[in-house]
């Protein structure tokens, strides 16, 4: 057997999306990321998390204004703020973060040059957009939020896409 055939074993993507503070951009990720999963009825080939660069939002929901804005495009967000440790580079397959900040500090904390290589940034998976960062909408108005979620639906449908013609050899 196809020992990295993922259909044909029980081996799961496990996807680690990263921001800043873990309280908008990468729980958004996580749960847009998610919802796409649970539609294609993937639940069973997928494990996904969100955590922040920084620690000062430990434990708390995501920003109030994310969910509300998420909300009403039918994500429900319950994720609880976590900062990146290092065994989340032996965890996880995939690290996708969402600007060069957040890539520079993980290329920083990662324990070596192979885990180092897991780390993407989600730009990568933009087709409908020319930014090459998710901007953190913490500072910004309602539209702020607005564009994020934007960006994210993008990415995440072809991140979803891509592992999908991994999981079918494409
Ligand atoms: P995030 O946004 O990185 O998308 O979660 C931020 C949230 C909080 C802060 C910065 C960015 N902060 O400085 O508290």
């Amino acid at each position: 057997m196809n020992r990295d055939n993922r259909l044909g074993t029980n081996k799961k993507h496990k996807i680690l999306f990263v921001c800043l503070g873990n309280i908008c951009r990468s729980p958004a990720a996580e749960g847009i990321f998610r919802a796409i999963v649970e539609r294609n009825g993937a639940h069973d080939g997928f494990e996904t998390d969100s955590a922040g660069t920084y620690s000062g939002h430990r434990g708390d929901l995501p920003d109030r204004r994310m969910r509300r804005a998420a909300a009403a495009r039918g994500y429900e967000l319950t994720h609880r703020a976590r900062p990146v440790e290092t065994d989340d580079f032996f965890d996880f397959d995939l690290i996708i973060v969402m600007d060069d900040n957040n890539f520079t500090d993980l290329i920083h904390m990662a324990p070596s040059v192979e885990t180092s290589r897991k780390i993407k940034r989600m730009s990568d998976y933009f087709s409908r957009h020319s930014l090459d960062y998710v901007p953190d909408p913490y500072y910004m108005g309602t539209d702020g939020f607005e564009l994020v979620l934007d960006l994210l639906e993008d990415a995440c449908r072809n991140l979803y896409a891509s592992l999908e013609d991994e999981l079918h050899g494409k």
